[in-house]
Parts: C-alpha cells; structure tokens; sequence
C-alpha cells in the first residue's frame, strides 16, 4: 500500500444554490405517461427543482459561489481561477465562467473557464483546481458545479424528464496547511466509445441549429439509460477504490460516500460492491434529482451545514456522466 497522501490543496468553503420551483413526481404524471411509483422505484426520485424563466445558469452559480467564498470568509477579490461545470451554459460562447466572474465581482483578471465532462464535472474541476494549486499557479480556486438542465430535457420523453433537474453548488479550493486536510487523491478518466449513449444531438458542428433540429427536438437529451447504467456501476467502483488506494487508506477508513446522484440503484449497487454501510452514503436524489456536474457539491455542502460532515472526516466522491466521463475524489475535510 502507498504511504498517505500529503494534500497540497484542500477545501476552504462550500455552497449551494437550488432554484425554489418544485416539480414533483404527481407533477410528471400529469405530463407524460409515468408514475410516482416507477420513478421512485426505479430512480429513488420524488422531486426535482426547476429554474423560473429570467433565470440563467450562471445566476444559479453565482449565488452557490457567493456561499462558498462566506463559509470560506474569503472575498471575491480573493478568487484566482474559476471554474466552471457544465453542460449547460448560458449561452456556447463565452464561457459561462467569465459571466460568474463578472456578476460575483471577482478579480477582472482571474482565468475563468467553462469545463464540460457533464456529471464529472465537479470532480474534474476538483482534480485541476488541486494541481494548479500544488504547482503554486493558483492560490485560491472557485470550483462549480452548474446545470439548468430543465431547459434541455424533453418534456415529452419519459425516460429522460423525470430524472433530471437544475441546480448549484461550488467549493473554494486553497493550500494545504500541512495538518493533513485536503484533496488526498483524485483520479479522473474518458470512453469516448460510449460517447453517443448520453447526448444531445443537435446544435453543434455536427447538427447545426435550425428548424429541423427544434422540430425533431434534436436539441435535447437522448440517452441510452441501460448502456449509462451499467458503465456506472463499473466504472464508480473502480474510480473509487482508485483513489482510495492510491491515497494509502482503506475503505474502512472512509467516513462518507458522496456519490452523483444520478439513480438510488446505481449509488446501492456500487456501494455494496465495495461493502460501505449503507449509513455511510449520503443522498438526497429523492429532492433534487439528477443535477449532473452539481449533484456532488450541492450534497457535499448540505452534508456540512446539516452537521453530518465535519472536519478531519473522511469523504469519498465519485461520478460518471455523458462521455461517458468519469472521476473519484478522496478528501479529508
Ligand atoms: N415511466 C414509466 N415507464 C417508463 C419510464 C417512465 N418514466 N421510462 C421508461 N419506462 C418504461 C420503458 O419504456 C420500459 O418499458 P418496456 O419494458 O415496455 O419497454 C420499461 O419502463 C423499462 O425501461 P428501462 O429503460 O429498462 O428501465 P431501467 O430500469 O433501465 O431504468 C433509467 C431507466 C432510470 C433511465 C436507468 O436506466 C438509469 O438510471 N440509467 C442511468 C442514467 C444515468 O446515470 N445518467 C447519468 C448521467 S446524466 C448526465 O451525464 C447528464
């Protein structure tokens, strides 16, 4: 086994931001042909958050950044990189970043990018955000998960609308202090070979935007649910006991799992399969949904405020999304 990691970076604050409209399951039902009973049986889904019209997804940043930079009692100005998650910008240029760099009032210089690794996102940025800090070429990192994903669903498709919903969430990232706080490990990875599994089609080079494609609702989330599925269940439990191992420790001594809400049966059976007890894994996919690159910081940051998170506690993330794309972070808090 590796000795223990020494962290270089470590997280100084957490946020989060959900919009205050609920679509619930009885909601859908009145929607499309589904039940209450299929999507919580089958997704553990009862409820997800929907932006109001105005809204914009770096709005929905913003705000989550907001209250990562006053949990850290850091300023804007204190920001040196922004990073931004996402699979749902604004608009496709400019980055979404630069809009929250602008809105948050931070440093009018600070590099400010957008990062598209959909429900990894957030660990990819996490797994940059720590290297640009160890190399001394940021100091403090803004990490953000961001998605509206409401505005890319279509409603008419029942094997896609009732998984998904919109949401922020975001993590300030600093030097290590040397007590032994921080990212231990983080380990990302790409199949472009299931890349046509998760998608939207249209709007792109391959697709440009047009009548067609808005007629054909080519502009919207296709997805091949089982292929995602059983990607999901192998590769969050290799990523994971990755980075596990490669921090030096042992599953026993994680004290939290925090994985991408993405479906209840997917987080039991990776889970299980690396035997964490289920009171160890932290959810709540059955209010918020499928929030892609916002379902890990969202739910880490619930976790703290609530007080089941605490400092020198143990936290295992792991997500796999479009891409497909996946990744595993090992922190002490
Ligand atoms: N309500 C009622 N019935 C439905 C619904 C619905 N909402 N959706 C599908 N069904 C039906 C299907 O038509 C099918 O009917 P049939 O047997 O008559 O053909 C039946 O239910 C079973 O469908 P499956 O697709 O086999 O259902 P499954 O158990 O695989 O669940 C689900 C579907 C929930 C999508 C699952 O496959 C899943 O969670 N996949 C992974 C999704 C995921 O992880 N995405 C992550 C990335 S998201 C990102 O990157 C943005």
């Amino acid at each position: 086994m590796p000795p223990r990691a020494e962290p270089r970076s470590r997280i100084l604050g957490t946020g989060h931001f959900l919009p205050p409209v609920v679509r619930t399951n009885l909601d859908l039902e009145r929607m499309v042909e589904t039940s209450d009973s299929w999507i919580r049986e089958r997704t553990g889904i009862r409820e997800r958050r929907i932006a109001p019209p105005g809204m914009v997804t770096s709005d929905m940043a913003t705000e989550a950044a907001r209250r990562a930079l006053e949990s850290a009692s850091l300023r804007p100005s204190d920001v040196d990189m922004i990073i931004v998650g996402t699979i749902t910008p604004d608009m496709p240029m400019p980055a979404t970043a630069t809009f929250v760099q602008q809105k948050l009032g931070a440093t009018p210089t600070c590099p400010s990018f957008d990062l598209s690794a959909a429900c990894a996102g957030f660990i990819y940025g996490l797994s940059i955000g720590d290297k640009f800090i160890a190399s001394g070429a940021a100091k403090n990192v803004l990490v953000i998960g961001v998605e509206m994903l409401s505005r890319v669903v279509n409603w008419d498709d029942r094997t896609t609308c009732v998984l998904f919903g919109d949401g922020a969430g975001a993590v300030v990232m600093g030097p290590a202090n040397g007590d032994g706080r921080g990212v231990l490990n983080t380990q990302i990875f790409s199949d472009g070979s299931l890349a046509r599994s998760l998608m939207i089609p249209g709007g792109g080079t391959e697709m440009p935007q047009g009548p067609d494609v808005i007629a054909q609702k080519m502009n919207t989330i296709q997805m091949k649910g089982q292929d995602i599925f059983k990607a999901a269940v192998k590769n969050l439990h290799s990523a994971s006991q990755r980075v596990v191992d490669a921090a030096g420790y042992k599953n026993e001594d994680v004290d939290w799992v925090v994985p991408h809400q993405a479906n209840l049966r997917i987080i039991d059976q990776v889970t299980q399969r690396a035997k964490y007890p289920q009171e160890k894994v932290l959810t709540n996919i059955d209010r918020v949904g499928n929030t892609s690159s916002a379902s890990i910081p969202i739910l880490l940051d619930e976790s703290i405020r609530a007080g089941k998170i605490k400092d020198s506690d143990i936290v295992l993330c792991c997500a796999l999304g479009a891409g497909v794309s996946w990744g595993a972070a090992l922190l002490k808090m």
